[in-house]
């Protein structure tokens, strides 16, 4: 039985290696070989292939990526555990983008580029750290990470999730109605949703106008979450200050959308965080592991819940 790589061949030159060091009795396949879907235990792939119902003894879809909201839940028969990417590569790269993408609204970076297009020498104001309320949309592994990361600035550190959560050095919310409350006590909001249903659009006019004035944000999740009108609205009319958007909805942004000129907006290409080969191939044997032995693989998702 075979570990099929469906992803770029560079990588899998990496994931082949690791497979040859960690698991010598693994059958290592990439689809530029011919095989018969039959034999494929493993799979690692963005999407669900067409001929999915011919990968007959298919245990464990592996998601090249953190997220899953490629894959059409109806595709995969309900037996085939679907794993999203966990590894530490992504983790890392994360909690170095939102840091820079906090910091850089924390201390009005994009206020401070349009000053230099104008060749303006000015002095911005500035909310010192203890006193800046930096929350985070999603409680899962990367949230996590990233809010340890910003510990050692001395922000008031904040989370929401659907359920409850108890991160130490972190006001924890959840559920809707805390929702509101957060957001009246968020100065730089970050979001790290996965893309439900329930989630879908959930940063628009309603939430901006439920922070306080002059917020900032930071979108790491999907664009799909975000209605890109209401933020340029709450950016023109001051309700929020910056943002700085890895994601959009479409991507890529066409090259003539008022966001990538945007004076108080930073656009990014969705490169805040990618898979890195060795660490996720390392993450990979591992969950392979986990899953021969009986244990659930981490990552495992919750088909019900989307994530
Ligand atoms: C990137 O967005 C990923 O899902 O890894």
């Amino acid at each position: 039985m075979a570990f099929l790589f469906n992803s770029d061949a560079e990588r899998a030159k990496v994931f082949a290696n690791a497979f040859a060091h960690a698991l010598p009795h693994q059958r290592f396949l990439t689809p530029a070989e011919a095989f018969d879907p039959a034999d494929v235990r493993y799979l690692l792939t963005w999407t669900v292939p067409d001929d999915i119902e011919r990968y007959a003894n298919l245990e464990v879809l592996f998601s090249i990526g953190a997220g899953v909201d490629q894959i059409e839940p109806a595709s995969l028969p309900p037996n085939i555990k679907l794993v999203r990417m966990v590894e530490d590569g992504i983790v890392r790269m994360m909690q170095e983008y939102v840091t820079l993408a906090v910091l850089a609204l924390h201390r009005d970076l994009p206020g401070y580029l349009s000053q230099q297009a104008g060749g303006v020498w000015g002095v911005r104001p500035v909310r010192q750290a203890p006193d800046c309320q930096v929350s985070v949309l999603g409680l899962g592994v990367l949230a996590t990470a990233v809010l340890d990361r910003l510990e050692p600035f001395g922000f008031i550190r904040q989370g929401w999730s659907r359920s409850a959560r108890d991160i130490a050095g972190v006001n924890c919310f959840n559920g809707p109605e805390q929702l509101t409350q957060l957001l009246a006590q968020t100065d730089i909001l970050v979001c790290l949703l996965p893309l439900t249903s329930e989630t879908r659009g959930i940063l628009n006019v309603e939430l901006f106008s439920r922070l306080p004035r002059g917020a900032g944000l930071v979108h790491v999740g999907r664009g799909p979450q975000l209605d890109h009108d209401a933020l340029i609205g709450a950016l023109d009319s001051g309700q929020l200050a910056g943002a700085v958007i890895d994601v959009t909805d479409p991507e890529p942004l066409p090259a003539d959308h008022e966001l990538w000129r945007h004076p108080k907006v930073i656009v990014t290409p969705h490169i805040a965080s990618v898979t890195q080969p060795q660490t996720a191939a390392r993450a990979v044997i591992d969950n392979i592991g986990r899953h021969e032995a009986g244990l659930a693989p981490l990552g495992l998702v919750d088909r019900d819940r989307g994530y």
